[in-house]
């Protein structure tokens, strides 16, 4: 199959121009100014950019967790994400304690084959740490599950003590494999979170209040400090405080290989989603956090400068019906997490490439690039030359289009951005030469998508 797209403007980490790009069978097997030759099928992408496909490295699908189960499973994430312009995940598998990671991966591929309509692969949350369980550790590395999560949060559930976390470090140094990191100070929010309850405080903005920025500044800087006495890069997840970035800001100045992650939500989303009416607070209840509103500009600089190097979304959708009424009552029962897998790539453009905060280049570097480069999956994917694969976007810039809940695929009862307009819509999207999305219809099969067996890592 050959498919050859014509008049696009071509965006990668370091370039544009306009160009015409030929795919044959999974590859992009030639760029140049103009390209003759027959195609099976040829795409106008006149007045549209082409992107790499979009990589959220950061999803929990049917993930269970506070009393219920993530809802959209591999098939219903993946077509959303897909719709939305992102062409590869790397999703979580969790080890529960007196498990094994190779039973945590089996699961996870168990639930992912013949679902997921794109390419995914699997950080592996470790929640217990044994001499086995680092063994583990360098085989998974070695079969291409190069990341693991760590969580210095949610006490008895997945946190590890500082110990634990820097054996998994040091691990990590020998193996080629990456730490992902949770930061809050578990310890500090349970005592909190406790008081609040005892004190009648049980409505969904105290689970914001009870885990103050500080809580992560606190977690980020010790993170990066047992990560530095290991001698090891380390990558923060979901970072949402103004002050946890200046963590990593101060240690990059330092030149410590600290890496960081944002996600959309903390950067159009704010405490005072928190403060709307009756239980709609439940809506963002995620953890960290949303922060004060003052924080966005804060995390844009991040992004700008390259304090924070990805975004992803840490999409981790749960209903309001009968999933977020769980804590109806008492806050600490909401199960955590937000939806957001199909609306990253169009929100970041919007608030980002066409406010000027961010250049297209930039633009592609933190949704594509760098979560590729981070995570394994470079050059294959992150990147449009030949030789990569044809994971593309073409980005109709000029169309805008109205978030909502009434038209989103994502498989949850409501958006956390319900009615916000925003310029710039995904309309084809090719998933290793495979047209998934042609002109906003979801034409791909559920089960196409492969595992992605990552490298260990180089940075
Ligand atoms: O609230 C969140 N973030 N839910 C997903 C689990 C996690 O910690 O990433
Ligand atoms: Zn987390
Ligand atoms: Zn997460």
């Amino acid at each position: 199959m050959r498919i050859l797209i014509k008049n696009g403007t071509i965006i990668t980490a370091s370039d544009h121009y306009r160009g015409d790009l030929l795919i044959e069978d999974e590859i992009v097997t030639t760029i140049g100014t103009v390209l003759i030759g027959s195609a099976d099928r040829v795409i106008d992408a006149s007045d549209r950019y082409v992107f790499p496909g979009g990589i959220d490295v950061h999803t929990h699908l049917d993930m269970p967790f506070g009393g219920t189960t993530s809802a959209d499973d591999f098939e219903t994430g993946t077509v959303a994400a897909a719709f939305g312009g992102t062409t590869s995940i790397v999703d979580f598998a969790i080890q529960y304690k007196g498990q094994t990671l190779h039973h945590a991966w089996e699961t996870w591929m168990k639930k992912a084959e013949g679902k997921a309509a794109i390419d995914y692969g699997f950080h592996m949350i470790i929640t217990e740490l044994s001499d086995q369980v680092e063994q583990e550790m360098d085989a998974l590395v070695t079969q291409g599950v190069t990341s693991f999560k760590l969580f210095m949060a949610y006490p008895g559930v997945f946190m590890l003590d500082d110990a634990s976390i820097f054996r998994a470090l040091l691990r990590t140094g020998q193996n080629g494999g990456t730490i992902c990191m949770h930061a809050e100070n578990g310890g500090v929010i349970d005592v909190l979170v406790k008081k609040a309850l005892g004190e009648g405080k049980t409505a969904p903005k105290y689970h914001a209040l009870t885990r103050p920025a500080r809580a992560e500044a606190e977690a980020t800087h010790r993170a990066i400090a047992l990560a530095e006495m290991a001698d090891v890069p380390i990558y923060i997840v979901h970072l949402s405080a103004a002050e946890a970035l200046e963590m990593v800001t101060a240690a990059r100045d330092r030149g410590l290989p600290a890496f960081a992650e944002t996600c959309p939500q903390y950067l159009f989303l704010s405490y005072d989603n928190y403060e709307e009416s009756g239980f709609e607070g439940a809506k963002y209840v995620m953890s960290p956090p949303l922060r004060p509103r003052e924080t966005h500009e804060r995390l844009w600089r991040g992004l700008a400068f390259n304090d924070l190097q990805a975004i992803s979304t840490d999409h981790c959708p749960f209903c309001m019906k009968e999933q977020k009424e769980l804590g109806r009552g008492d806050f600490s029962k909401i199960p955590n997490g937000a939806p957001g897998i199909e609306t990253r790539m169009s929100l970041v453009y919007d608030g980002g490439v066409r406010t000027g905060r961010i250049g297209l280049s930039r633009f592609v570097e933190l949704t594509s690039t760098s979560p590729a480069k981070i995570f394994g999956l470079y050059p294959r994917k992150g990147t449009l030359a030949p030789g990569s694969d044809a994971d593309l976007v073409i980005f109709n810039p000029h169309r805008k289009t109205t978030i909502s809940a009434r038209t989103h695929h994502m498989r949850v009862d409501y958006n956390p951005y319900e009615g916000r307009e925003v310029a710039g819509v995904s309309e084809t999207v090719i998933s290793r030469g495979r047209i998934i999305i042609d002109n906003g219809k979801f034409v791909g099969r559920a089960g196409a998508g492969s595992f992605i067996k990552r490298s260990p890592r180089t940075i």
